[in-house]
């Protein structure tokens, strides 16, 4: 086993989008596992919207405690177990840490199965989280029906870029992303097959979709909240289906009320739906096998953006935050310089 372990440690809650005083990366000692756990070595990490607000206060899980390890989603390779049923040289998944190695309990472990010839990092950006959340937005959530239109915000990200897929494939009459450049515009429709993009940094989104779908909005799938999300709520289709997937525009702030507004929902007698992933898990098997059936047929194309190095994770994780940053996909970092 490597002597050494290096950890972005999580010194301080953040106020706002001040990372860098909040995390610090440095040598630390390798963790030692109890009764009930694995050790294992980080191939992959991935970055999350999401871990902002682990770091702020409870959400599913705990706080983040100050002091130690940033928490995060890891593909690792055992190398240590002291639970049942686990051997080294397997890989896992599960609630890791931003650092070399991991010590990952029991609870919500996951085996990798055997990939088949794809990359090991389609288990972490297009199978688990961001393919499954993706998955029952689109279908348990929005309820689409063929024919309908759908809008999705943060569309040229991770599960933004997957939704409006899924929901093509699902047979949506009009699908339509509103993403942070002019470059993932082009790439949502050239690329993704997406049927219009609005950039909603020098669009005007409430107009533009008052243009493309005068009768509104059926399902919209909302990922960033703010501005964006205002602006489709004002546009929603009588009996319209709201899927609330997340509010990245929203999560650097931790005092303001966070939500959408809900007049013009009311006013066309819509349904807004929160969801969060862990509640689903049951629909994970139909929804994996539905995206490995249709990124083999091509008609679902995954993009990774892999920051390259542990060192790395900060700067990555930062543009999660900055409208227009260039990164296109799911972000991660390839931990170990050899992970496939
Ligand atoms: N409910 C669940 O179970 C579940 C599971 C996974 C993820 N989520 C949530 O789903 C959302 C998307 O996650 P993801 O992993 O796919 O992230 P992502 O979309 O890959 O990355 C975040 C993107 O948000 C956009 N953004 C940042 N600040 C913004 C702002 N002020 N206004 C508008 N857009 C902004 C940026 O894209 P642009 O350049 O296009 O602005 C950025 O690239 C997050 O809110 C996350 O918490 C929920």
């Amino acid at each position: 086993m490597v002597a050494s372990n290096r950890a972005w440690i999580f010194e301080r809650r953040p106020v706002g989008s001040d990372f860098d005083s909040a995390l610090n990366f440095r040598e630390y000692s390798m963790p030692a596992i109890a009764d009930g756990q694995v050790l294992v070595r980080n191939l992959y990490l991935s970055l999350d919207p999401a871990n902002r607000r682990w770091m702020a206060g409870p959400t599913y899980m705990p706080p983040i405690p100050t002091g130690g390890p940033m928490w995060g989603f890891v593909i690792g390779q055992v190398v240590e177990s002291k639970l049942a049923g686990y051997a080294p040289g397997e890989i896992v998944a599960g609630v890791g840490t931003w650092s070399d190695y991991s010590a990952l309990s029991g609870d919500g472990l996951d085996r990798i199965p055997d990939m088949g010839g794809l990359p090991l990092h389609t288990a972490m950006g297009l199978f688990r989280g961001p393919g499954g959340t993706a998955y029952v937005g689109v279908k348990d959530i929005g309820q689409l029906k063929p024919g309908q239109t759908f809008v999705v915000s943060g569309a040229a990200g991770s599960v933004g870029s997957l939704a409006g897929q899924i929901a093509k494939n699902l047979g949506a009459g009009q699908v339509i992303g509103i993403a942070g450049s002019e470059e993932k515009c082009a790439w949502l429709i050239a690329e993704l097959g997406f049927d219009h993009a609005i950039d909603y940094q020098t669009e005007n989104v409430e107009q533009r979709l008052r243009e493309l779908c005068p009768k509104g909005v059926d399902v919209y799938f909302e990922n960033v909240g703010g501005a964006v999300g205002n602006a489709v709520a004002a546009n929603m289709a009588p009996f319209g289906r709201v899927a609330v997937c997340g509010l990245t525009a929203q999560y650097n702030d931790d005092h303001a009320p966070i939500g959408l507004d809900v007049m013009p929902l009311l006013l066309n007698n819509c349904t807004m739906q929160c969801f969060v992933l862990y509640q689903y898990l049951d629909r994970l098997p139909e929804a994996v096998a539905k995206l490995a059936e249709w990124y083999r047929d091509g008609r679902i194309k995954y993009h990774a953006d892999i920051a390259d190095g542990l060192e790395n994770a900060l700067a990555a994780f930062k543009t999660l935050f900055k409208p227009g940053a260039p990164h296109k996909g799911k972000l991660m970092v390839r931990v170990d310089p050899a992970a496939n």
